[in-house]
């Protein structure tokens, strides 16, 4: 905590170096989201001054209960929407001043999901696709691939009309790798999997590392996020209370899992308030 307090009194704004050998995926800087208040009350302190990188092909993920302010930092890194102060570079390119080069660098899970209903899983992926004018074929394989690989066959020729919270979930993945982006933003990705279904997913992430992708996550299972996450950060009301390897962080909070480190610093439990 002292020592994220004290990076976040030395934030300067970065300059918007490009630099393609910078081994940094992502840098986050002061970034800070205020949500107006409804009349009568104080402004939302979604975001309240996040620092942090993240290195290429690194799995990070952002811990935090409901209404830490996990999704806003996504969303602004992915440029829904504007920070009120502070900024962040992808791979070098500045969030406020480069977005369309950010856009070609990223994939996108989000935590809302977003399918047309009366398509077929398998044309819902092609459709997405098709937006990064990927050729028919490399598309139709890279579907095949993804497709094959968690599992999806059977789902990917129904209608979406149908689906199960779970198996959106597996589709919104597939459609946010489908163009193999450098770095893939997963909002909650396993929300209403199986436990089954669940493994495949969290195994098929732990893939990227062979593919050299960098990954951000959220998640609620935060067992999983223990085995899967080279670094975890650890966020509450809008901050960045602490940040490191799992297995850094059990030892300087002296537990035996994530959950009791993410105990001792907030004084609650992850899936509080759910
Ligand atoms: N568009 C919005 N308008 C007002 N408040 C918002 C908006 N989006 C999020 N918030 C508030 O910001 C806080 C952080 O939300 P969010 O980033 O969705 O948390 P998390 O993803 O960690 O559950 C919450 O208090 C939430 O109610
Ligand atoms: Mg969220």
């Amino acid at each position: 905590m002292a020592e994220t307090k004290s990076k976040l009194k030395q934030y300067q704004k970065p300059e918007n170096i490009i630099n393609p050998d910078d081994e940094l995926a992502i840098e986050v800087r002061g970034l800070k989201k205020y949500f107006k208040g409804k009349k009568g009350f104080e402004d939302v302190k979604a975001v309240d001054g996040i620092s942090f990188n993240i290195k290429s092909g690194e799995i990070f993920g952002l811990l935090g209960p409901n209404g830490a302010g996990k999704t806003t930092t996504i969303n602004m890194l992915i440029g829904l929407i504007k920070p009120t102060d502070g900024t962040a570079s992808i791979y070098g390119y500045d969030i406020r001043e480069n977005l369309s080069d950010v856009k070609e660098l990223i994939g996108v899970c989000p935590q809302e999901h977003a399918v047309f209903k009366f398509l077929t899983g398998r044309e819902n992926i092609e459709l997405f696709g098709s937006l990064y004018s990927m050729p028919k074929e490399d598309l139709k394989k890279r579907a095949d691939e993804l497709i094959s690989k968690l599992d999806f066959s059977n789902a990917s020729k129904r209608k979406t009309k149908g689906y199960s919270g779970g198996m959106l979930s597996q589709l919104n993945l597939i459609i946010s790798i489908i163009n193999s982006p450098k770095i893939t933003f997963l909002d909650e990705p396993t929300v209403g999997m199986d436990p089954r279904a669940r493994r495949r997913t969290w195994e098929f992430i732990g893939n990227f590392k062979n593919e050299r992708r960098t990954v951000l996550l959220t998640t609620h299972y935060i067992e999983e996020a223990q085995a899967l996450c080279d670094r975890v950060a650890i966020i509450d009301y809008g901050e960045l209370l602490d940040i490191g390897s799992p297995k850094d962080l059990m030892k300087k909070y002296e537990s035996d899992n994530l959950e009791g480190v993410f105990m001792k610093i907030t004084g609650r439990r992850i899936m509080e308030g759910m």
